[in-house]
């Protein structure tokens, strides 16, 4: 698997599609700048990452409920264990030792791209259809 953003992520849902990108782009660019020696821009860099993937968590669950997705249960579950999981790391973490930065900001992006091809990937077809015939009813009320 690739460790950074490529087309292949993509689900053709523009506003999904977006939110996925933005994510890395905010990643690269918050890795990039920050100042290993402090451990309060630190701890702001994971949190600032954590609420990213936390809204577009929302966003997204909003619209799978909203088409009422078989598998949505199971979907949120794993939306959870990862919010769960990174507050253990937060919890674990000495922000004196940089290594422990940096596994929880891999972990937080190796686990956000393999969940987009593992699990993204399978609302995709439903999500298109029912968002194609929400379009479709739109333009029949505003015509
Ligand atoms: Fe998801
Ligand atoms: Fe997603």
């Amino acid at each position: 698997m690739e460790n950074n953003w490529t087309d292949k992520y993509l689900l053709n849902i523009d506003q999904i599609d977006q939110q996925h990108k933005v994510f890395f782009e905010i990643w690269d660019k918050e890795i990039k700048q920050v100042d290993m020696q402090d451990q309060i821009q630190l701890a702001c860099v994971i949190e600032k990452l954590e609420d990213y993937l936390k809204d577009h968590f929302k966003y997204e669950e909003e619209m799978l409920r909203e088409f009422d997705y078989k598998d949505i249960k199971n979907h949120i579950a794993q939306h959870k264990f990862f919010i769960q999981k990174v507050d253990n790391l937060k919890q674990e973490l000495n922000y004196k030792n940089p290594l422990l930065f940096e596994k929880t900001t891999v972990f937080m992006k190796t686990w956000f791209l393999s969940h987009i091809i593992q699990s993204d990937k399978k609302y995709q077809d439903p999500a298109i259809e029912y968002l194609e015939h929400k379009d479709f009813l739109n333009n029949i009320i505003s015509q």
